[in-house]
């Protein structure tokens, strides 16, 4: 089941996102934190009997919207759990008003890089040292433009 994160579920985000990344490349508490207090963010999560699999985050900036952040538990991986996460992530961004959803990779994550491609992101750009010295970030894009009535009726399934 996909649901609208709380702030009780931090601490089993925060298991994922130490399961997921090396100590240099986690999210703090803090940086999750503050995706629950901002009004123009989303957080979603994957839950099963209880157990949270997936967590994904972004926001809308009038009509560019924004992939922050997405992990599936190592173990849940490959069972389509990211796909329903981001398609209700890009779904809300087209009915909050976006026409194009952008997001930073880095270069080397080649699983979620061909995870994103999945979907239909194409390559927009590359940034030199994004992330620190020798660590770089692809920027990719995808259109979301669609009726409303249709973002609308495909998003009604998230809680
Ligand atoms: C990227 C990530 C979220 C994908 O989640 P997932 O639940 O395994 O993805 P899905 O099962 O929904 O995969 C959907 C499609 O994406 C593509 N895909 C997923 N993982 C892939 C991989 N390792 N290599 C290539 N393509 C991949 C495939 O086309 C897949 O469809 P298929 O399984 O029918 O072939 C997951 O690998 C993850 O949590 N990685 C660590 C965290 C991370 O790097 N996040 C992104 C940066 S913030």
């Amino acid at each position: 089941m996909i649901r609208t994160a709380q702030p009780a579920d931090l601490s089993a985000i925060m298991a994922l996102e130490e399961a997921a990344f090396p100590e240099a490349e986690r999210w703090s508490e803090t940086s999750w934190r503050e995706e629950f207090t901002q009004a123009d963010r989303r957080v979603l999560v994957d839950t099963d009997g209880g157990e949270v699999r997936g967590v994904i985050t972004g926001r809308v900036v009038i009509d560019a919207a924004d992939v922050h952040r997405i992990i599936v538990s190592k173990q849940s991986r490959r069972n389509g759990i990211g796909r329903g996460l981001l398609d209700a992530l890009l779904a809300w961004a087209s009915q909050t008003g976006a026409d194009q959803v952008l997001l930073e990779v880095r270069a080397d994550n080649e699983p979620a890089i061909g995870f994103y491609h999945s979907f239909g992101f194409q390559n927009l750009s590359f940034r030199a040292d994004y992330y620190g010295s020798g660590s770089d970030a692809l920027v990719l894009a995808v259109s979301v433009a669609m009726p409303r009535e249709f973002a609308a009726a495909e998003s009604r399934w998230v809680q």
